[in-house]
């Protein structure tokens, strides 16, 4: 079990190489069951959630390698094609493969994902967007099994834009027989990187980006060739960092049409940032200014950024507002925040940020990825140390932030600990 220990008080100055998104590694890699071949995928940053794919992607039967951030992909077609409850359980993003499994194969059996610490993340539009593309799909002994002699054409409208969902339903449908339309469809750049991909390896589909897709469905697909996209989240997070630290930090890599929400918000709250041909580059004279801000789908407010920028809001020069409109508890940060001295309060589904002067280090716990990584910008400007326990959370979608803040001036480092006591 390891800890991060972290002393406040480090200014980030420098650069940064920002590395590849973990929410477009993940169903990029899904990809490769839709074509036989040799697939390679490039920029893959290395994470847990990552690793767990490639051993999903092994266990159904292709050869699955990484070095130097390419993932090497190859089978002649897939012996398996079940996701199994010990891979999905740590991972529910692994219900990206019902899709491309179903699409190719006719068939799919996936360990049904639980809920998690940020709320219960139901699944049923990608199940109902299934039935609608002709699959059959049963419960039983907490999986879901899905068939289809072949997929048809359809028109889907989502209830609700979701991002997991869109990527499963576009991969179930590139093989299709006929036409498919996917109304009310995710925009998020991943959910864009993935149709990119598959128009790559022949599939043909118009409007990803957009909230309606349109498929022409093919009969077969050629090896994925490409390149993972910068991760947003990641750059949101060390934007963030630098400005809660009074730093000058350049993000090597970044691509700003990813973030306009953020910089927006950024900007209110008195960064200064500025594009440039390599990266982002972001200061931040003076006390953060409050600044509201409610989570959106994509092109809104990230949730998934959500804790990071209620870390800076807790040392603003005033009060400000976070409405979570994406989950129902992703606020599990919040208790951990005000034991070091934030003064936050809920109304609902709203968090009340009182902005104090400064935070006190404390031994914490981190409870989800984007929590924990609230708890280690908190930690930066805490005064004297701040240990973060359970930070398996944290290195399941960042690759090394540690030694990335450390590189920028943080006094930061990773320690083995037994974690203290919980009283349950
Ligand atoms: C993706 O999760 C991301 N994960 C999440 O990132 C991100 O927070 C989320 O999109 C929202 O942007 C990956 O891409 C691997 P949704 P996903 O389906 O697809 C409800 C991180 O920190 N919903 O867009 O699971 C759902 O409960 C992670 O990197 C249904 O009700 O999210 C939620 O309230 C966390 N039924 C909302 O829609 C469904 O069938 C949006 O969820 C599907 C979703």
């Amino acid at each position: 079990m390891q800890k991060i220990l972290i002393d406040g008080g480090g200014t980030l100055r420098g650069t940064v190489k920002v590395s590849g998104a973990k929410n477009s590694c993940l169903p990029v890699l899904m990809t490769t069951i839709l074509a036989e071949g040799e697939h390679r995928i490039r920029n893959t940053p290395d994470l847990v959630d990552v690793r767990t794919t490639c051993k999903l992607l092994e266990g159904l039967g292709a050869e699955v390698s990484m070095a130097r951030g390419t993932v090497r992909v190859a089978h002649n077609g897939l012996s398996s094609h079940e996701a199994p409850y010990d891979l999905v359980k740590t991972m529910r993003a692994s219900v990206v493969c019902l899709g491309p499994l179903v699409g190719r194969y006719g068939r799919a059996r996936v360990s049904l994902p639980g809920g998690c610490a940020i709320g219960a993340r139901p699944i049923d539009q990608h199940l109902k967007g299934l039935e609608k593309l002709g699959a059959k799909v049963s419960l039983s002994h907490g999986y879901v099994e899905v068939t289809a002699k072949r997929l048809r054409g359809n028109r889907i409208v989502l209830d609700q834009p979701t991002v997991t969902g869109t990527e499963n339903l576009l991969m179930a449908a590139v093989l299709a027989k006929g036409e498919t339309e996917i109304r009310n469809a995710a925009r998020e750049p991943e959910v864009l990187q993935v149709a990119e991909v598959l128009n790559q390896m022949g599939a043909k589909i118009e409007g990803a980006g957009t909230q309606s897709i349109w498929i022409q469905g093919v009969d077969s697909l050629a090896p994925a060739r490409c390149t993972v996209i910068p991760d947003r989240i990641e750059v949101g997070t060390l934007m963030v960092a630098s400005v809660m630290t009074g730093g000058k930090v350049l993000l090597r890599g970044a691509r700003a049409d990813h973030q306009t929400a953020l910089i927006e918000k950024l900007t209110e709250a008195g960064a200064i940032i500025t594009v440039h041909e390599e990266g982002i580059h972001i200061r931040a004279p003076g006390r953060p200014k409050p600044v509201d801000l409610t989570t959106q789908p994509y092109p809104g407010f990230p949730t998934d950024m959500q804790a990071q920028f209620m870390a800076l809001m807790a040392v603003a020069d005033g009060t400000s507002i976070i409405s979570e409109h994406i989950f129902e508890n992703r606020f599990m940060h919040v208790s951990e925040l005000n034991r070091m001295g934030a003064k936050i309060k809920f109304e609902g589904a709203r968090a009340v940020v009182q902005g104090v002067r400064h935070l006190s280090g404390a031994q914490v716990m981190a409870t989800d990825l984007r929590a924990s990584a609230s708890l280690v910008l908190a930690g930066l400007i805490a005064r004297g140390r701040t240990e973060i326990y359970r930070i398996y959370h944290l290195d399941r979608g960042y690759q090394r932030l540690d030694k990335k803040l450390r590189k920028l001036g943080a006094h930061i480092r990773r320690s083995q600990a037994q974690p203290p006591t919980t009283v349950t």
